[in-house]
């Protein structure tokens, strides 16, 4: 029996545990499993819709840890984390991702010789002004197993002189989600469009990086550039608590064809996504989503972690101080964004060949 400890905390990390849990519980004379739930995110809609959405058990644990400065949260999920491990003492702690939750488990494991296995380990934008790169460096560095979901990973991680024992490629387990739950997003397309009524042909857009949202300048550049969007084609606007924050704070005016609505359940999310004319985001995953969709994707930062979806995918970077609205326009007008060429293991069985890494590397050690 193999007893793993799986680590979640915010949003992006439920569509990626849920498809291991899955298949993990299809071997329960393999595994025995503890889902543990930090509380990073703790809203509704930025935590229990998913696991709704994606049938992840209730976690065992949930340590309710909350929002917070950079220190303040990696340290309170540290200090509640280690009586849990220290209680169950797990072969494998399984972290994914580069969130604050990722970083501060893999932590307290390495500390007490527990192994942990990091899902999409490797990934650098090479920019540690973003925590999330700061999380995955050292995430990578303590992490005895590092499962990839892509070559540019496995080469950035060889760069850093991991030893090849420790690498398996696995593909992009957040693929497993999206395939499964992609024709319940189907059916759902037309009432959710229904429901938020701005029409059939829309602009998606998302924000809650610090560099696009905490700066009011460049929030107000981006707002202003929404407008311009808008009195074009309408624009979807799911609003994370973080950037609502920030747009409160400010005196601006929003165009009325922007349709700001609470952050969407993961299906209701996808079904945006795919009925989508384009994507404008900060975030990591709708890169990967829209590469995998083939839907054309504009992402707001300078740079990012996920090469495969600008050599392979549909994403393009717009960097701070080119125009926003001008890319979105030719975007749509010369359709210049082309089609993704398959991405490797991409293929919604990533889940399978972790528990397989999983099963050698503990039969092996
Ligand atoms: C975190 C991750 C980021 C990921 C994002 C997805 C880190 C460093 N960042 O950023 O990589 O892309 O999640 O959303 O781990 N808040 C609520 N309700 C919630 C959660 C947050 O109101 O359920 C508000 C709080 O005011 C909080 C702010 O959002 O201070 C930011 O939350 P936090 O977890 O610190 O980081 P995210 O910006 O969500």
């Amino acid at each position: 029996m193999i007893k793993v400890m799986h680590v979640v905390g915010a949003r992006p990390n439920f569509m990626k545990i849920a498809p291991i849990v899955r298949e993990m519980a299809a071997h329960q004379n393999t595994f025995q499993q503890i889902l543990v739930h930090t509380g990073q995110h703790y809203d509704r809609s930025m935590s229990d819709v998913f696991f709704e959405d994606l049938a992840i058990p209730e976690p065992d644990v949930n340590l309710e840890v909350g929002s917070g400065s950079q220190a303040w949260q990696v340290a309170q999920i540290m200090l509640r984390f280690e009586p849990i491990l220290l209680e169950h003492r797990p072969d494998w702690v399984i972290v994914v991702g580069d969130v604050n939750s990722t970083i501060a488990c893999a932590l307290v494991a390495a500390k007490l010789n527990v192994r942990v296995a990091h899902v999409e380990a490797g990934l650098r934008s090479f920019d540690t002004s973003m925590p999330e790169e700061i999380n995955r460096i050292l995430t990578d560095r303590i992490s005895s197993l590092l499962l990839t979901p892509s070559e540019d990973a496995n080469e950035n991680l060889r760069r850093e002189g991991v030893n090849e024992s420790n690498i398996v490629f696995v593909g992009n387990v957040m693929i497993d989600s999206l395939v499964q739950v992609l024709p319940k997003a189907t059916m759902r397309q037309a009432e959710l469009l229904a429901q938020i009524n701005a029409g059939t042909r829309y602009i998606l857009a998302t924000l809650h990086r610090p560099s696009n949202v905490d700066d009011p300048e460049r929030l107000k550049e981006i707002v202003q550039a929404l407008n311009r969007i808008a009195g074009d084609i309408p624009v979807i606007f799911p609003v994370h608590p973080r950037t609502r924050q920030r747009l409160a704070d400010m005196q601006i005016d929003i165009a009325n064809s922007i349709y700001l609505i609470d952050p969407k359940s993961y299906i209701d999310f996808l079904a945006l996504q795919t009925g989508a004319a384009l994507v404008l985001t900060d975030s990591g995953g709708i890169q990967e989503e829209t590469s995998f969709l083939g839907i054309p994707c504009l992402t707001l930062r300078p740079n990012t972690e996920r090469p495969i979806t600008i050599t392979h995918g549909t994403n393009r970077l717009v960097p701070p101080g080119e125009d926003i609205s001008s890319a979105v326009f030719d975007s749509l007008e010369t359709k210049i964004i082309k089609k993704p060429s398959p991405m490797q293991l991409w293929d919604g069985r990533t889940a399978q060949r972790i528990a397989q890494a999983l099963i050698s590397t503990s039969l092996t050690t």
